[in-house]
């Protein structure tokens, strides 16, 4: 298993990587406080639901997107780029890849992912033949809440994180993905015995990188 300082050089490679193939540094930020985000919210989830490993948590949330800068320049679905990095690695880091974008492990219907995997209909039978034999687990779920709560400047509510993603894609959420989120927001609550929202007043801000030069 992946330690959490492997992750830590692991992303900082992916920065070298990334600046090395024209990465704009003061972009950098984005990526970085997604990410961490997602780590210390997992991790702060673990401790109040108790029955999941907190750093193991935590080391999914941070590498959850192992793929994504790749997936620019291969032009093909990030989890699948995860997936094939760590398969024979660390096969709990591959399965978060895969899993991350599908709430409850469900996928829905290749029209309505096809771009999300480039037009690659074998990509998308791989991820629903995986996700029908893999049924979500707890780490699945949390690391799937999480990914649509932390953005790249903090925590925010799923209807803020929705809006995001329509003025970034120009469409409106679809209704697999809000209703999804909504559904596990509704899971969460009742396990955490508390509203998701009301946590992050108590996890830490100092991880986070500001816009501009803030890369290192
Ligand atoms: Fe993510």
């Amino acid at each position: 298993m992946f330690s959490k300082s492997d992750a830590h050089d692991y992303i900082n490679d992916l920065l070298q990587f990334d600046l090395a193939h024209g990465r704009e540094p003061g972009t950098w930020y984005k990526y970085h406080n997604h990410v961490y985000g997602v780590g210390y919210l997992a991790q702060k989830m673990a401790d109040v639901l108790g029955n999941v490993n907190s750093e193991k948590v935590w080391i999914l949330g941070v590498m959850h997107d192992a793929g994504k800068i790749h997936e620019r320049l291969e032009r093909r679905f990030h989890g699948l780029i995860g997936y094939d990095f760590f398969k024979d690695r660390d096969f709990d880091i591959a399965r978060i890849s895969l899993t991350h974008s599908f709430h409850f492990n469900h996928i829905p219907s290749y029209d309505k992912v096809e771009r999300m995997f480039f037009g690659k209909k074998e990509d998308y039978e791989f991820v629903k033949d995986f996700l029908e034999q893999h049924p979500a687990n707890e780490y699945d779920k949390i690391i799937q809440m999480c990914d649509s709560l932390a953005n790249c400047s903090g925590y925010v509510t799923l209807e803020q994180r929705g809006e995001e993603f329509s003025q970034r894609y120009g469409i409106p959420v679809p209704d697999y993905m809000a209703c999804g989120a909504n559904q596990l927001k509704d899971y969460f609550d009742k396990r955490l015995g508390c509203d998701i929202y009301s946590l992050y007043s108590e996890l830490p801000a100092n991880f986070m990188l500001k816009s501009g030069g803030d890369y290192k």
